[in-house]
């Protein structure tokens, strides 16, 4: 049985019937092409299919397409602006935090939730807000290091940033 759901992906409203047991990650990646949202586990565990959910971030493999009727999602393709990366992105990319990049979606949302509630994260912050996303490849040094160097860039003064 189908239900219809209306749910803003990204800053655009969407309008879309969606099978009552599909989960959000297959609606974003099957439906919506957004397939930035990477799928591991599919039991909460990698943090791969993280996206913020009004804001918060949550795993879309343990969320229902219609419990996000008439909330806000944001993915990985929701980031940046214009085609230029946003100070997390950049920092990930500056401080080698990305290898094969299976997990670096995740990681990124992870960190914006972070950088969001508290902009002057010290290492272990940023280790615990990452505690539920797993990478296989890059190793945390460079990732936690990623994340600290896109606090600071976001809290220097407009037009002092490195970029
Ligand atoms: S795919 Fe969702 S947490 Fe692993
Ligand atoms: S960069 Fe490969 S899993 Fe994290």
């Amino acid at each position: 049985m189908k239900h219809h759901v209306q749910i803003e992906v990204n800053g655009r409203p969407r309008d879309d019937w969606v099978e009552e047991r599909e989960l959000l990650v297959t609606y974003l990646r099957e439906t919506l092409g957004l397939t930035g949202t990477h799928v591991g586990c599919v039991v909460g565990e990698c943090g791969a299919c993280s996206v913020h959910l009004d804001g918060a971030l949550v795993k879309s493999c343990l969320v229902l397409a219609v419990q996000a009727g008439g909330r806000s999602v944001r993915t990985v393709e929701g980031l940046g602006r214009g085609g230029e990366l946003d100070a997390v992105q950049a920092s990930f990319v500056d401080a080698y935090g990305v290898q094969c990049g299976y997990c670096t979606p995740g990681m990124l949302l992870a960190a914006h939730a972070l950088l969001d509630r508290n902009p002057d994260p010290d290492e272990a912050d940023v280790r615990r807000a990452l505690a539920g996303n797993v990478c296989m490849c890059t190793g945390y040094v460079q990732i936690v290091r990623a994340v600290l160097d896109a606090a600071r860039r976001m809290r220097a003064p407009a037009g002092s940033e490195r970029r």
